[in-house]
């Protein structure tokens, strides 16, 4: 079994450590692999298949879209991109989407806009403070932002700017950060994924805010993992009653 599902991919280059499994569909909360075999599907794309599989809604939505424009660029405007900014912007309480393809993407999008937002005014190495065991991503830039030496590993020289602290710990914070008018932003996962099922205590998250408004820092929230209803409410942030 091992060697027929690795002698079916050798194509592809070696970079995860996968399972001797291969998955051919699924539907609803079960997957079928490639020789017939059913199993319950408790990873769900690492949770990004949020509404199973074969969802008989979703399908053909996307299938009417894929028939009707697959895609037409950024040099026009995109009508159903707007409803769901829209959407967004009411479930979150926020008043704009920057839509792209990747957690990563994100997450360099809101480390430009920190580090935009400190040269605005006048700043000219911003720094931001990152956690111990985050997760943010693959490449130089958000894996230096990533609190995991093993991810770091080999890919060095890092991205700079970064100042790491413990996670619920406003002292530390503090005390990381005291007298340095270079910080911006802070970037952190309301509940950290990869690092552990690690949650922000929802008066340390307040404090944070707290801090954030007194220091004019930028509060960059990763929810990649956490966010889109998966802890009962569309954000996790939202337990504290806070916005990034
Ligand atoms: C918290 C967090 N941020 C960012 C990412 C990166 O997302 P992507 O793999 O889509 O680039 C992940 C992926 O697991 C994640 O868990």
């Amino acid at each position: 079994m091992t060697a027929h599902i690795e002698a079916a991919s050798p194509h592809t280059m070696n970079t995860y450590a996968r399972l001797p499994m291969a998955v051919d569909h699924g539907r609803g909360c079960r997957v079928v692999d490639v020789n017939g075999k059913s199993y319950l599907d408790g990873l769900g794309g690492i949770a990004v298949n949020t509404l199973g599989h074969n969802h008989p809604k979703l399908v053909p939505a996307l299938q009417d879209q894929i028939g009707k424009i697959i895609h037409s660029s950024n040099y026009y405007h995109v009508p159903n991109a707007e409803v769901l900014a829209k959407k967004l912007t009411e479930l979150s309480g926020l008043t704009n989407v920057f839509f792209c393809c990747t957690g990563l993407e994100a997450n360099e999008a809101a480390l430009k806009l920190a580090r935009k937002f400190g040269h605005d005014k006048g700043i000219a190495n911003p720094q931001i403070v990152v956690y111990e065991k985050a997760f943010h991503g693959r490449s130089i830039a958000t894996l230096s932002a990533t609190g995991n030496p093993k991810i770091q590993k080999g890919f060095e020289p890092l991205v700079e700017g970064f100042i790491r602290v413990p996670m619920n710990d406003i002292e530390a914070l503090k005390k990381a950060t005291e007298g340095n008018p270079n910080v911006v932003a802070v970037f952190f996962e309301t509940i950290q994924g990869e690092g552990g099922i690690n949650p922000m205590r929802i008066d340390y998250l307040q404090q944070l805010r707290q801090l954030c408004d007194e220091r004019d820092w930028l509060m960059m929230i990763d929810e990649v993992q956490c966010g889109m209803g998966r802890t009962g409410k569309w954000f996790a942030h939202q337990w504290a009653g806070i916005k990034p």
